[in-house]
């Protein structure tokens, strides 16, 4: 009994842990070297991970003569929207194409997510025409069809179809649209119009933007506070602390490299930070649940809100509070409600409450060991129930919103209590 059930809980704690589709486009492109050009760009703009974040896909392979005129002379980020057009949010394999009801569907992309798509450009046309032949092409009005199905590469029913079209479906729109170059986007002013004016002027007065600015050029991921984070109960008062510290602080919200947010979900290694100096130092850990994405430094975590730009090699984020990282403010800046455990060294897996977690459930970090700096606030300041995960706690208590202010470790021991119980009772 006990081994059974040990079992279900190694299934079921595997189940959840992994998460994400089982998918990888990267290696089942690898073994069809026609596709070589399109599996590269599907690295290079990180699409891939995108495409294994998600599932109920169909990708829509161009081999690599089709590919050349894609690619062309345009830069990395118009390629990027273009291949975006050639992963349908839908799954169609080779017998739904022939079944499509009234002979002519529109179906939505992964370049309509972009938020950035005018018009119906984020949407392909199919339509099955006479003679076997289905044509693709672009929904926006006066397109051609002049795309069409050639054959199946692969199907894993009904996660993700990899289907070959004859040539790409161009949206003359994102071709000619000028690429934005990083080097001329100008953060603070993305970020002020952002709802995050505190985080912007921050980075001015300690002039960290300058280091944001030079880390563009090798990618970088800006996780911005909204202004409401900052006034959030817990935030410590950034005018006591040390000028070292607030420039720390400030580049701890921004990882190296550039993580949109297909990248973001699908990492399973902590991410470093531009005030990571040493291994395992400012580092952020993530983790998924559905499409909501959350950042953990070991003293609390964040909701990662909304997209604000992703340009290749940038990408920014508004986020739902400041990111403290244990380093700078320990395990615990604002103090736990009463009776909470804060020491506890395994999170306890109580299901009563799927309120937000208080910060201070977070799982303590190893490196939390070394002396932490204290908090500037003093327990006596925070309420003894206010929820000390900002503004979020307030906004849209979906359960999905909920679940993922919960200490992750928590929920899913929780969620596997639960299952084992159930099926073992
Ligand atoms: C489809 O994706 C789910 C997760 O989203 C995964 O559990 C399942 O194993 C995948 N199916 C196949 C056949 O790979
Ligand atoms: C996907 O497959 C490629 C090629 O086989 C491999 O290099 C990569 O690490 C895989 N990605 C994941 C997330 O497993
Ligand atoms: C798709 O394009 C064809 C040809 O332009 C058009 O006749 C058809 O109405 C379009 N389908 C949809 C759903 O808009
Ligand atoms: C960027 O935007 C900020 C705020 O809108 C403005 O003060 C600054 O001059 C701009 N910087 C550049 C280089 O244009
Ligand atoms: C909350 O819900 C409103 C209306 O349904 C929506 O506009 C808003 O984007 C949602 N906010 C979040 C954080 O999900």
């Amino acid at each position: 009994m006990s081994s059974t059930r040990n079992l279900f809980l190694v299934l079921i704690f595997s189940a959840i842990a992994t998460g994400i589709s089982a998918h990888n486009i990267t290696d089942i492109l690898k073994d069809h070297p026609e596709y070589s050009q399109f599996n590269s760009y599907l690295t290079q703009t990180k699409l891939a991970d995108e495409i294994n974040s998600r599932t109920t896909i169909t990708v829509l392979a161009l081999n690599n003569g089709a590919m050349s005129a894609l690619v062309g002379k345009n830069p990395l980020s118009v390629i990027k929207n273009e291949l975006r057009l050639h992963v349908l949010l839908d799954y169609y394999d080779g017998q739904k194409l022939h079944q499509i009801s009234k002979g002519t569907t529109l179906t939505t992309t992964l370049y309509q997510t972009t938020g950035n798509a005018p018009g119906n450009s984020g949407f392909v046309n199919i339509t099955d025409l006479q003679g076997g032949k289905v044509g693709f092409g672009a929904a926006a009005a006066g397109s051609k069809l002049d795309s069409s199905y050639s054959k199946s590469v692969k199907q894993i029913p009904y996660n993700i179809s990899v289907l070959e079209i004859s040539s790409p479906i161009i949206v003359p729109g994102i071709l000619a649209a000028p690429a934005p170059s990083a080097s001329d986007v100008n953060i603070t002013a993305l970020l002020e119009k952002a709802g995050c004016k505190t985080f912007a002027s921050l980075l001015v007065s300690s002039g960290v933007v300058k280091t944001y600015e030079s880390a563009i050029a090798d990618g970088l991921t800006v996780f911005a506070p909204s202004d409401e984070a900052f006034k959030a109960e817990g935030v410590p008062d950034l005018s006591k602390l040390s000028n070292a510290d607030v420039v720390a602080l400030l580049e701890y919200h921004a990882a190296s490299g550039y993580n949109p947010v297909g990248t973001l979900k699908t990492t399973k290694k902590p991410i470093s930070t531009l005030a990571t100096r040493g291994p395992g130092k400012f580092d952020l850990t993530v983790t998924t649940a559905g499409d909501e994405v959350t950042l953990h430094t070991g003293v609390a975590s964040s909701r990662v809100a909304d997209t604000v730009l992703d340009s290749t090699p940038l990408a920014i984020f508004t986020v739902d509070n400041v990111l403290l990282p244990t380093e700078l403010f320990g395990k615990a800046p604002s103090p736990a409600p009463a009776g909470e455990p804060v020491t506890s060294p395994s999170p306890a897996p109580t299901i009563a409450s799927p309120t937000p977690a208080p910060a201070s459930v977070e799982a303590p970090s190893p490196l939390a060991a070394s002396p932490p700096a204290p908090p500037t606030g003093t327990p006596a300041e925070a309420p003894a129930d206010g929820p000390s995960d900002g503004p979020a706690g307030s906004e849209n208590s979906t359960a999905d919103n909920a679940a993922v202010h919960v200490n992750a470790p928590a929920l899913l021991a929780a969620l596997v209590t639960v299952i084992c119980s159930a099926l073992l009772s």
